[in-house]
C-alpha cells in the first residue's frame, strides 16, 4: 500500500505540482519548414482569428502528463528512460496541414507527420508505463500532429470560413525527413503571453542498430 494517493490523482490546487509532458523535439530543418508554412499562411488569415505557436514551442507531444507531483515525474522519467534505452532511432516525415476537429469548426491548425510502426509502439508503451505510474488513461487516440495555431475564442464565422478555405487551398510543401533519437520531458508554465516550455530531462534512444536492451 502507498502511504499517499498516486501522484497523478493530486489536484492542481496542491503545492509543488508541475505541469509536464513528454515530447519529441524537432530538428532545425523541420522548424525552418514550419516557419515558412506559418509565414505563408499568416497573410491569408486575420491575425484576430488565430494564436500562432511560437517557433521555439513546436514539438510532437507523445504524452501529456498534466499537473504532476515531483515524485510522479521521477517515476515517469525512470520509465521513459528505460523505454528510450530499449528503442532504436526511427525516421519521420513532416506532412500536410489539417485542422481539429473539422473544417466547419476549426479549433487547431496542425501540420501532420508520418506514423511509422516504431512511433506507434513507442507512444503505446509510454501510455502503458505512465498509467502504471498512477496517471489516468489518455482518452483521446494518438494523432501525431504539430500545433501551428489555435483559433481564438472570439473568431468570427467569416474568419473561420476564411481559415478553412486557406487550409483547403494550401499546396503542401515537400516533406522534411528527420531522425528521432530521443524523448524529452518538458515542464509547461502557462503565462499570459503564452506557454513557456522548459526541458527537464532528455532520454536518448539506444544507438542505431543496438536495440537489444529490454525494459524492466
Ligand atoms: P496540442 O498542441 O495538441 O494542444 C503542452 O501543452 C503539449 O501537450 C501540447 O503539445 C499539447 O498538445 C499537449 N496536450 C495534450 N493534451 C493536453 C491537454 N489536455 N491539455 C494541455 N495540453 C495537452
Amino acid at each position: 500500500m502507498l502511504d499517499s494517493p498516486p501522484a497523478a490523482q493530486y489536484t492542481a490546487s496542491m503545492p509543488n505540482l508541475i505541469r509536464a509532458f513528454i515530447a519529441i523535439e524537432l530538428p532545425p530543418e523541420v522548424i525552418h519548414a514550419l516557419a515558412a508554412t506559418i509565414k505563408s499562411l499568416q497573410p491569408k488569415v486575420p491575425a484576430t482569428a488565430l494564436r500562432w505557436t511560437a517557433l521555439k514551442n513546436l514539438h510532437l507531444t507523445l504524452r501529456f502528463l498534466g499537473e504532476s507531483s515531483p515524485q510522479a515525474l521521477q517515476q515517469v522519467s525512470q520509465q521513459a528512460g528505460l523505454l528510450a534505452s530499449a528503442a532504436g532511432p526511427f525516421e519521420l516525415d513532416s506532412g500536410g496541414l489539417g485542422v481539429f476537429p473539422n473544417l466547419r469548426q476549426p479549433r487547431i491548425v496542425w501540420a501532420g507527420l508520418t506514423l511509422p510502426a516504431a512511433l506507434i509502439q513507442l507512444q503505446n508503451d509510454l501510455e502503458i508505463k505512465t498509467q502504471r505510474c498512477g496517471y489516468a488513461a489518455e482518452r483521446k487516440p494518438f494523432t501525431p500532429h504539430l500545433t501551428l495555431a489555435r483559433v481564438r475564442d472570439g473568431a468570427s464565422h467569416s474568419e473561420l470560413s476564411q481559415l478553412s478555405q486557406t487550409i483547403q487551398a494550401y499546396v503542401p510543401q515537400p516533406p522534411v525527413h528527420f531522425t528521432v533519437s530521443q524523448l524529452t520531458l518538458f515542464r509547461s508554465d502557462l503565462k499570459p503571453e503564452g506557454p513557456v516550455y522548459t526541458r527537464l530531462a532528455v532520454f536518448p534512444f539506444a544507438a542505431a542498430g543496438d536495440t537489444s536492451t529490454t525494459t524492466a
